[in-house]
């Protein structure tokens, strides 16, 4: 331990503000991972549109451009877009994340309607109702050490709850061993989504998308001999005799987990970190539940798990005064959009009565999250337990806090110790 326990401050994020400079700015940073908030004030009064030189792509801060960049389909989220040297050798070294990255239905613009149309009843809130017994007994499973335990790991107690919930949809068989494996797997393919990963972590993510693959695949043929009540099962039936079709649901489904386990854990344990922080947000829910819907979306505003979405210019664009030059990355940033203080009054303030509509936290377009009401009934019933458990005497260190390495997409807690009582 670091030193003695201290209350956490009650500050908001974003007072600290720092200075920034589109020529260095550097959000692969430890200092940007912890608090992206402090850069915000600066680089929405500057340059809230800008081609960063050290990365050779645009950054987009600005909500009304990054809404535009998400649903104009000119930017493409397909790889084989990028004019960047050294990308055949990635089809060579990393093959199977590769072809995921490049043809997995969500990302292949010309399969994306039709593999979207066939999860679309899949993630309606009348299925999630029905999934609800499943999503709650996880969060009892895995967040019970609250009711009695002495101290915790809030980052461990969350991490295998969403994919522990996504491989139960989707049918992988809920032995601990194969779960733990999936879970594993999961995140390591998101290692790949990263446009400047280390060449370890592409290693790393290989194996993952190999295992997830073989997973996946295996259940393919289990479901199409033998059909359940899961999701496979349902997309076959939809698909009929669809050519490619168990191509498409291993590389669509393979995707979908890994699109729904990371964000959903990171979100959960920022959310609760901000609400620790924050003990008259805290206090405010626990007098009025009817809030929590609106503070899952404010708690994401405030804190984002996703740095930033990647796209590629297949065309030169023009959005205002900027010319997005065909090929480029560019980068989208809804933390810094939901705090775009044009659209977002005293944006460092958390208000549980803002005007939802317009928040960014789920994409935006075409895109938008398929798994939007999965993740927000998740953080809901999770931030609930914690309503209803969370001992009064609960503490922690800020100082004992670790964070994930500091990465281009994802950002996220690696080690919250928690003391409860
Ligand atoms: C709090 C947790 C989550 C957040 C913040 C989040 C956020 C997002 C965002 C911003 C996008 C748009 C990406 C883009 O435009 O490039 C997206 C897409 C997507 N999300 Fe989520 N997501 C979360 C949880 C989930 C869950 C639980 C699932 C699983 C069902 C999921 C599945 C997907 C899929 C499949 C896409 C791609 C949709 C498409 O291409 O049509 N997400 N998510």
């Amino acid at each position: 331990m670091s030193g003695p326990l201290q209350p956490p401050p009650l500050d908001a994020v974003g007072c600290d503000a720092v200075d920034f400079d589109p020529a260095s700015f550097d959000p692969v940073t430890a200092a940007y991972t912890v608090a992206p908030q402090r850069w915000f004030p600066a680089i929405h009064a500057r340059s809230p549109v800008f081609l960063s030189g050290r990365y050779d792509a645009w950054m987009v801060f600005d909500y009304a451009v990054g809404k535009t960049v998400l649903s104009d389909l000119r930017f493409s989220r397909d790889r084989s877009n990028w004019e960047r040297p050294g990308e055949q050798r990635a089809v060579e070294r990393w093959p199977l994340t590769e072809v995921l990255r490049r043809e997995s239905p969500f990302v292949n613009q010309a399969k994306h309607r039709a593999n979207r149309a066939m999860y679309s009843g899949a993630f309606k809130p009348s299925a999630i109702r029905r999934m609800e017994h499943i999503i709650l007994g996880v969060i009892e499973e895995y967040c019970a050490p609250l009711r009695s335990a002495r101290e915790v790991d809030l980052v461990a107690l969350l991490a295998s709850i969403p994919n522990t919930v996504i491989s139960r949809v989707v049918g992988i068989a809920p032995e601990a061993q194969a779960e733990a494996r999936f879970k594993d797997a999961a995140s390591q393919f998101l290692l790949a989504s990263s446009p400047f990963g280390s060449d370890a972590n592409r290693d790393l993510a290989e194996q993952g998308t190999g295992y997830l693959f073989d997973a996946i695949g295996e259940l393919v043929e289990r479901r199409r001999r033998q059909p359940a009540d899961d999701l496979v099962s349902g997309l076959l039936e939809g698909a009929g005799d669809r050519p490619d079709v168990g191509r498409d649901i291993v590389l669509s489904v393979a995707s979908l987990i890994s699109a729904g386990t990371d964000t959903t854990r990171h979100s959960a344990a920022l959310a609760l970190r901000t609400l620790l922080r924050r003990r008259d947000v805290l206090a405010q829910l626990r007098r009025d539940r009817q809030l929590l819907d609106a503070a899952v979306l404010e708690l994401l505003r405030y804190e984002f798990p996703a740095k930033f979405l990647v796209r590629f210019a297949t065309e030169d664009v023009r959005i205002g005064d900027h010319l997005f030059e065909q090929g480029k990355m560019v980068l989208t940033t809804l933390h810094g959009c939901g705090w775009d203080p044009q659209v977002f009054d005293d944006p460092a303030r958390i208000d549980l009565g803002r005007d939802q509509r317009r928040y960014p936290v789920f994409g935006h377009g075409e895109f938008y999250c398929l798994g939007a009401h999965l993740a927000k009934f998740q953080l809901k019933h999770i931030i609930a337990y914690f309503l209803d458990h969370l001992p009064d005497t609960a503490l922690f260190d800020e100082q004992r806090v670790e964070w994930e390495a500091p990465d281009m997409v994802l950002r996220g807690l690696a080690s919250m110790p928690l003391t409860l009582r």
